[in-house]
């Protein structure tokens, strides 16, 4: 990736006042502010939700280009995109149910920048209770108008999003989805997630330009009885079961996978063919990797290259099983996704023609500078889960989240190391927002990748490392097991100036 400044002391635009906040809910309680009645009263009283299940596919198989509406791309520098947050009549997996969504399509709109442009999203939160939009993985503003999960949308309002990338953007597979405290789980898990792709110097590269590219959002959903969409037993690829993808033989193929589930862990293999990893969630890496299995935690992204070098014929993606939990926590079992015990299908992929020229694999991508040893001491966490009567807290360091306590004070344009202790029988996959990081391995290094997720697997522990650059204000970090980071399971970190403002001017 093009290398970020080390050291820039303006801060962002001015915030916006601070969002009036509802009064904290008691613990147990959140997630739960309508009933279901409301939300079927809701839903049959928006417009009707026009799905366009599956079109969001690929630019080779659109041939004049997508349907309106479903991808918006930037133009001279701004990316326009009017966001509409739903709830009401639509489909997944092949069938009607009432859907959270965007703009009605399940997954919302493909957006798609550049390096430095603009990103301006006229959003209108028609849902019957408050909602916001977070920009996953993006180094932007988490304050104002930008990536600002503390904003609480009142149902009927209009918000602008605007927010620049900076020109020193890592391309990239990113997503947004809504992020209010104790409705996450909900939102997301039923239907609100498209992917957000940010092009830059990996873009460019002949062998990445020339292969078709597909856009894949994993996500299980199940219908209730009550007829609305949520996590559930079929494994979805854009919403649909096991849909076709064609290669050429000789040709290439580029997979831009994201993990939407909101709890579900996918292991990846492709019959025969080895994946070609060359991005990470927050950019490309310095060299392809090739491997046999992918391991893709909640929230993850991974760019994958596949070659059509087999005989000609149809070979399935596979998620193998995985177990993220060691034992029966007896932990909420409504939330659990069921364990898993053999391979499923989620994509077939077909060899249909050949290419006009052999396309080879690139080798060289792009420049990860490893970063340096912090001057500062570790900082760790512990992320645990209490039992009480009648439940379960959800913790980081023995405390449930509460948003208008800092949690982490940094210092921008410093370095830290940080490291995640789980106690917990369950994995927890965590996500920081706004600063992308590097994964330490056991020797101590960083990893030669951009990630904003990182697994720690039940009662381990596990170092990154971060940088926080160009932006003050507040974010948060959290498990990306949705329902644990609704039940409490995330915190407020503060981003101050190294400086105070007088030496800054001088
Ligand atoms: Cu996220
Ligand atoms: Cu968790
Ligand atoms: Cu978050």
């Amino acid at each position: 990736m093009i290398k970020r400044p080390t050291s820039r002391a303006l801060p962002g635009p001015a915030g916006l006042p601070h969002p009036p906040h509802c009064a904290r809910l008691p613990q147990m309680v959140r997630g739960s502010s309508l009933s279901r009645r409301q939300f079927l009263a809701a839903g049959s009283s928006l417009a009707g939700a026009s799905l366009a299940g599956g079109i969001y596919w690929t630019r080779h198989l659109w041939g004049q280009g997508p349907p309106s509406g479903d991808r918006y791309a930037s133009k001279g520098g701004l990316l326009e995109a009017p966001l509409e947050a739903r709830f009401g009549p639509g489909q997944v997996i092949g069938r009607p149910a009432n859907v959270f969504s965007f703009n009605g399509r399940v997954p919302a709109p493909l957006l798609e920048a550049r390096a430095g442009d603009t990103i301006r999203i006229s959003y209108t939160n028609l849902l019957p209770e408050v909602s916001n939009i977070h920009y996953h993985g993006l180094h932007v503003d988490p304050t104002g108008r930008g990536d600002n999960v503390f904003l609480e949308i009142q149902p009927g309002e209009p918000f602008l999003y605007e927010f620049t990338l900076p020109p020193y953007h890592p391309a990239g597979t990113f997503w947004y989805h809504p992020h209010v405290h104790g409705s996450t789980a909900r939102q997301l898990g039923g239907g609100m997630v498209g992917m957000l792709i940010v092009r830059a110097a990996l873009d460019d590269i002949p062998e990445i330009a020339a292969a078709t590219e597909y856009f894949m959002i994993l996500k299980d959903f199940g219908i209730r009885p009550d007829g609305s969409a949520g996590p559930g037993p079929s494994l979805t690829v854009n919403g649909r079961e096991n849909p076709t993808l064609t290669i050429q033989q000789g040709g290439l193929i580029r997979l831009r996978i994201l993990n939407a589930s909101i709890d579900r862990y996918f292991r990846l293999q492709l019959e025969e063919h080895p994946l070609h990893q060359i991005g990470t969630d927050g950019g490309g890496l310095p060299q392809r990797v090739a491997m046999d299995e992918l391991l893709m935690a909640p929230a993850e992204r991974s760019d994958i290259l596949i070659l059509g070098d087999r005989p000609p014929g149809s070979y399935r993606l596979l998620t193998l099983p995985y177990q993220s939990q060691i034992a029966d926590l007896a932990l909420m079992p409504e939330m659990a996704t069921p364990a898993q015990t053999a391979p499923q299908v989620l994509a077939t992929i077909t060899y249909q023609g050949r290419a006009d020229r052999t396309v080879g694999l690139p080798d060289r991508l792009v420049t990860v500078d490893p970063l340096p040893p912090p001057t500062l001491p570790l900082r760790t966490f512990e992320f645990h889960t209490t039992a009480l009567p009648g439940g379960f807290v959800f913790q980081i360091n023995g405390k449930d989240f509460d948003h208008h306590r800092v949690d982490t004070e940094v210092l921008l344009d410093t370095i830290e190391d940080w490291e995640i202790t789980n106690s917990d029988p369950l994995d927890h996959p965590v996500h920081l927002h706004t600063n992308s990081f590097q994964i330490l391995g056991a020797d101590g290094q960083p990893e030669h990748a951009w990630r904003d997720i990182m697994n720690v697997r039940a009662q381990t522990s596990r170092r990154f490392r971060v940088q926080f650059l160009d932006y003050p204000g507040r974010a948060v970090y959290h498990c990306h097991r949705v329902a644990h980071g609704d039940l409490g399971m995330m915190a407020v970190i503060e981003m101050q100036n190294s400086f105070p403002p007088r030496a800054r001017m001088r």
